[in-house]
């Protein structure tokens, strides 16, 4: 039989298992927690990592950046690109692709100057091919799937983990169970599921009642559960890690900063960042903090209560919609690696994650309310002391504008926000606003509008 090329260690028990034993629900029968990936000759947790059988980092560095000048697909892949770091499959044929990853790295010129931050940074995962971070690890995850020879995937999805997988299965001619919580999804997303070919069940509950009810249907049923729970998916996750290292010429930034809701993905950079130093790629890692929205923070409550060693179940609230969840699969991960890092968990209003998505569209960026999370919660750091005007930073942007322009028309016309959630912002906001001008078709009307906007 062929050797796998890695194995699964639980990050409860520290319980080693082959990809053959691994659970339907890929979590732990013995203590219930989730697998990280593991690569016996170097990874950052294997006990038999001996320095001698490490890759050679200046190959590695040489590689990846050669990697880009070829036209072969695993090389045009911005996650493939980087095989040698999540070599989770036996035979690279399998891979699954869309060109994901090679995402841009923008200067966030006009949130420097407004926050002074000096060098910040929007990593923008919204410029993937189904518009967001989940692409990376998707085309890490639906290849295993794939690979091992399953005909259906499924997820639970606040819409766009449901977008990528729906177009990967349909890349590699796989059936796709899309679950989403009934009318709490953004439309862009819901409308990618169905397009790619999805079979999507609405459920009459929330996000974390749909993972209740998918749990159960992988049990009963054999399909390839694609949910963060799922390790392979954050080995892809990984990767935006990486380019933003090689793009910084492997000077890693001083602080990341990512947006909360199942939170794998901050998991998964986290678990990059490590192994990148662990091989001798770069020489530290970034402080790697955490934001959520004020209606779904349980991770930053349960850092409050118990410094991330209990965590409550909340009933999420927030219009960004993507990160409304209570009930966090990977929030002991996301704790270790806050804790790894020295970063911080914080929550932001829904006054600040609209101002601030409107302050990342102004630089011509753009992005989804959850993405905006960072910028918001950039302010807070900087105010509570915790960033300084020196270090350099970068955010997660994790999600497209065009995923939700619902939010973005409703805010420019005025009626995203209740006045009392306006407060100590409203000024701010007002002066954001841009809603679109009606007039008849009449060039003396817009010349006058015109006049009027220069002003
Ligand atoms: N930003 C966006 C745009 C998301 O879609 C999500 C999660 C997150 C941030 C949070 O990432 O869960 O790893 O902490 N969306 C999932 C989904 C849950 O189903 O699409 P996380």
């Amino acid at each position: 039989m062929m050797q796998d090329t890695h194995q699964l260690r639980c990050t409860g028990c520290a319980r080693v298992v082959a990809q053959a034993d691994l659970k339907e629900n890929f979590r732990c029968p013995d203590c219930g927690d989730l697998y990280e990936v593991e690569y016996p000759a170097w990874s950052v947790q294997a006990a038999t990592a001996a320095k001698r059988n490490f890759p050679n980092p200046s190959a590695l560095r040489w590689l990846w950046k050669e990697r880009r000048t070829s036209s072969g697909l695993r090389d045009l892949s911005g996650v493939w690109r980087f095989r040698d770091l999540l070599p989770i499959l036996r035979d690279e044929a399998n891979i699954v692709s869309l060109r994901e990853g090679n995402t841009p790295l923008y200067a966030l010129y006009r949130a420097a100057r407004a926050t002074g931050i000096a060098s910040l940074y929007g990593k923008h995962q919204g410029m993937n091919p189904t518009g967001s971070f989940k692409d990376t690890g998707m085309t890490a995850a639906l290849s295993v799937a794939y690979e091992r020879g399953f005909s259906w995937v499924a997820c639970a999805s606040t819409g766009n983990t449901s977008a990528a997988m729906a177009a990967y299965a349909a890349r590699a001619g796989m059936r796709s169970l899309v679950l989403i919580p009934q009318g709490k999804i953004a439309w862009g997303k819901l409308s990618q599921a169905i397009d790619y070919g999805a079979l999507t069940c609405q459920l009459r509950t929330d996000f974390d009642g749909c993972v209740r009810v998918l749990g159960d249907v992988v049990r009963r049923a054999p399909v390839y559960l694609l949910n963060s729970v799922n390790p392979y998916r954050l080995e892809g996750q990984k990767t935006p890690a990486l380019e933003i290292a090689e793009e910084l010429d492997w000077r890693v930034p001083d602080h990341l900063i990512v947006p909360g809701g199942n939170l794998a993905n901050s998991s998964a950079l986290g678990k990059a960042f490590l192994e990148m130093k662990h091989l001798g790629l770069t020489d530290r890692v970034p402080k790697i903090s955490v934001v959520q929205a004020e209606g779904a923070s349980p991770l930053y409550r349960s850092m409050q209560a118990s410094d991330g060693r209990e965590l409550t179940p909340v009933e999420a609230h927030t219009r960004a919609s993507a990160i409304r969840i209570g009930n966090p699969a990977s929030w002991k991960k996301a704790v270790r690696v806050v804790h790894a890092t020295g970063g911080s968990v914080e929550q932001v209003s829904e006054a600040e994650i609209a101002l601030a998505k409107a302050e990342i569209g102004a630089e011509g960026i753009g992005c989804e309310p959850a993405s905006a999370v960072t910028l918001a919660g950039l302010r807070k750091f900087i105010a509570a002391g915790k960033i300084d005007a020196s270090e350099t930073v970068v955010l997660l942007l994790t999600g497209h504008t065009l995923k939700d322009s619902e939010y973005t028309i409703r805010y420019h016309r005025g009626d995203l926000l209740r006045d009392e959630e306006l407060t100590a912002l409203r000024a701010e906001i007002d002066a954001t606003r841009r809603n679109p001008v009606e007039l008849d078709a009449d060039p003396d009307q817009v010349l006058r509008t015109l006049e009027q906007g220069a002003r």
